[in-house]
């Protein structure tokens, strides 16, 4: 996927963090951007962000109000969008939230909200729009992160999703592929968003040592290295140098990565424990 110009994109989550500066290089690129998310105003003002992008003057650009862990509410949504907007050529399922915490303290409820966000909402919008996408093909992209190949201290909800979201994306990819659709997997690190704001409102101190001192990627960052790796086909798309470092190692090596956040965690919890 190199040229955008007069492609239809879809974006769950384009209104904020990744999502939205994803949405934005698109327009530059001169793609028809619709987004998708639950807040009204929150939406309002990245539409009108994301047109300020276009490159230009027949560009489309569109919103509307979902909730993808509702299936019944994205089959409608997106029936509405499909008539008013056109079948999408990019499907970038980015509408995403993690709350992490200690295993104890997440309730049965916070567990099946995670989950029904961040996998079933990727399965809902590929339910609806693979079908109508196969006529004439097109690209998809779901959003896991470095919690859907290393399970992460603090994430367990959240990892059970990603990881979810890596093993739905990988069978999807080898049976939409004659059908002329490629689906990659992007995994971003720490990233600079709102939402990686309210993450770290109760991220335990385990977690935070686990990540170390890699630094937090910008959003932009993200989503340029999404592009680049859109434009060459690959299925796993990992931005910034530590976190394909960290993916080679968990490949090659899974007891030594255990073994050095095993080490971190040990030294927060001795620490707590005095
Ligand atoms: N930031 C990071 O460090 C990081 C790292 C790895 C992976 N990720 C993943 O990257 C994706 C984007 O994260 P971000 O950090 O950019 O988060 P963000 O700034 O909070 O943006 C999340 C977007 O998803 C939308 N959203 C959340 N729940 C939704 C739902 N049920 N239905 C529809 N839209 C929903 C939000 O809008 P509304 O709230 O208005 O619905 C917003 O547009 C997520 O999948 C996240 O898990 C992020």
């Amino acid at each position: 996927m190199k040229d955008y110009n007069n492609k239809i994109v879809y974006l769950t989550g384009g209104s904020s963090g990744i999502g939205l500066a994803t949405a934005k290089m698109l327009a530059q690129k001169g793609a028809h951007v619709a987004i998708f998310a639950r807040r009204q105003q929150v939406l309002e003002e990245a539409i009108k962000e994301i047109s300020a992008c276009g490159s230009n003057a027949d560009q489309k650009f569109y919103y509307d109000l979902l909730d993808v862990s509702i299936h019944e509410d994205v089959d409608k949504v997106l029936q509405k969008a499909v008539s008013e907007f056109g079948i999408p050529d990019v499907l970038i399922n980015c509408a995403g939230r993690a709350k992490p915490d200690y295993f104890a303290e997440i309730p049965y409820m916070q567990f099946d909200e995670t989950i029904k966000i961040d996998l079933y909402g990727a399965w809902n919008t590929c339910a609806f729009l693979v079908p109508l996408m196969k006529k004439r093909g097109g690209y998809i992209v779901n959003v896991s992160s470095i919690c859907g190949f290393i399970g992460v201290f603090g994430y367990s909800d959240y990892s059970a999703a990603k990881f979810g979201v890596l093993g739905f994306s990988e069978a999807l990819r080898s049976e939409v592929k004659p059908q002329g659709i490629t689906v990659s997997v992007l995994c971003p690190p720490d990233t600079d968003t709102p939402g990686f704001v309210e993450e770290n409102k109760t991220k335990p101190p385990e977690t935070k040592a686990v990540e170390g001192t890699a630094g937090l990627m910008k959003p932009e960052e993200v989503a340029r290295a999404l592009i680049k790796g859109m434009g060459k086909g690959e299925f796993m798309i990992i931005p910034g140098g530590e976190s394909k470092f960290t993916y080679v190692m968990k490949r090659l090596f899974p007891w030594l990565v255990d073994m050095v956040m095993d080490s971190q965690i040990s030294t927060v919890q001795k620490k707590k424990a005095k």
